[in-house]
């Protein structure tokens, strides 16, 4: 054999070799190309060594040297190879026909899901959104609200009130969403029709059904001629939105210093009643609090739970799920 010939072979085996090293898929497909190639009885390399033997004697040294070359960078591709683990590098082994690996997603919370299910039915009823602030003053937490200063409702024991320096200060985190009330009724004339949603908060203990900071939608209607007949009607029609079915509405007496007549608003569905929150005509002392006569118009106004909806419909059954951030609960709603 010719040198050219001898040395022409041995760069095909190299060749070859490489490329079966890049392409094994896993460490055993390596270790079945090192056999094939660098298998010391029967390899590719051993048999091309014995074309060494044909070589022409004055060719011998050059032919013996590239030999030696060839085996050491066979050598080295395998072990460049076994150091990724058999995992082919070569994108020319990837499957690409293979289903994706799916990157994990994030979804809405459930009680943003609920917020937004509210804001779509009671836009379907007129009422726009109306937003206010978390941090408030007494003014509209409790003064406009027609909530005297020895009213119960603000101990500060029963609110959280901001201090500033150790000085408690006038501005609390407000504990209903009624505040957002008197903002819009503050800058909008008569009539009005709007839903307000977002967090309220309260020292309560917590516990399965109470939690410090939680929902609530507030509705408010006014207009000439509104009545109590007008509450129930939309109420009734949003709880049978909202909860797919022919729900029962049920007022029971009781009292707010911003309602008069004000009433427990509770709901009949899938067997029972559940109390959802607070409803009532529009105390006159409220209207005349921004500015609007109540000989000429009247409205209502309702404060219910978020949480207890969003709870009831999703057979959650304690409130703290909601806010421990566990990903394997909420991804069920996701
Ligand atoms: N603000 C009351 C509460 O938080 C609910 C309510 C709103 C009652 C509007 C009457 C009218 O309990």
């Amino acid at each position: 054999m010719s040198l050219s010939e001898f040395t022409a072979q041995l760069d095909a085996l190299l060749e070859a070799g490489t490329l079966a090293f890049r392409q094994a898929a896993d460490g055993e497909a390596l270790e079945e190309a090192r056999v094939e190639f660098l298998g010391a009885k029967n390899g590719r390399l051993k048999a091309a060594q014995k074309g060494l033997g044909t070589v022409d004697r004055d060719d011998k040294p050059a032919a013996g040297k590239r030999f030696n070359e060839v085996k050491q960078a066979l050598e080295a591709a395998f072990d460049e190879a076994k150091s990724q683990g058999g995992a082919a590098a070569d994108p020319r082994a990837i499957d690409t026909t293979l289903p994706g690996i799916r990157p994990a997603t994030g979804g809405l919370h459930p009680i943003t899901q609920t917020i937004e299910a509210l804001k779509d039915i009671m836009g379907r009823l007129g009422f726009t959104v109306a937003d206010g602030p978390e941090v408030e003053d007494e003014r509209h937490n409790f003064e406009a609200l027609n909530i005297p200063l020895e009213h119960p409702a603000r101990d500060p024991k029963d609110n959280f009130y901001l201090s500033h320096d150790g000085v408690v200060s006038q501005l609390l985190l407000r504990s209903q969403t009624s505040t957002v009330q008197i903002r819009v009724m503050d800058s909008t004339p008569p009539p009005v029709r709007i839903i307000s949603l977002g967090r309220v908060y309260r020292p309560d203990e917590v516990d399965e059904t109470h939690y410090p900071m939680f929902h609530q939608m507030e509705g408010l209607m006014i207009d000439t001629h509104v009545t109590m007949a007008d509450l129930k009607t939309v109420l009734r029609m949003f709880a049978t939105s909202y909860l797919g079915e022919d729900v029962h509405i049920r007022f029971r007496p009781s009292f707010f210093p911003f309602t008069e007549p004000s009433v427990e608003a509770d709901f009949y569905w899938n067997g029972s009643w559940m109390e959802f929150g607070g409803a009532g005509m529009v105390d006159p002392n409220v209207l005349r609090a921004v500015g609007y006569d109540p000989a000429e118009v009247s409205g209502f106004a309702f404060g219910l739970g978020v949480e207890r909806l969003c709870m009831r419909r999703h057979n959650i059954t304690d409130i703290r799920n909601l806010y421990r951030g566990d990903v394997r609960f909420l991804a069920q709603f996701a």
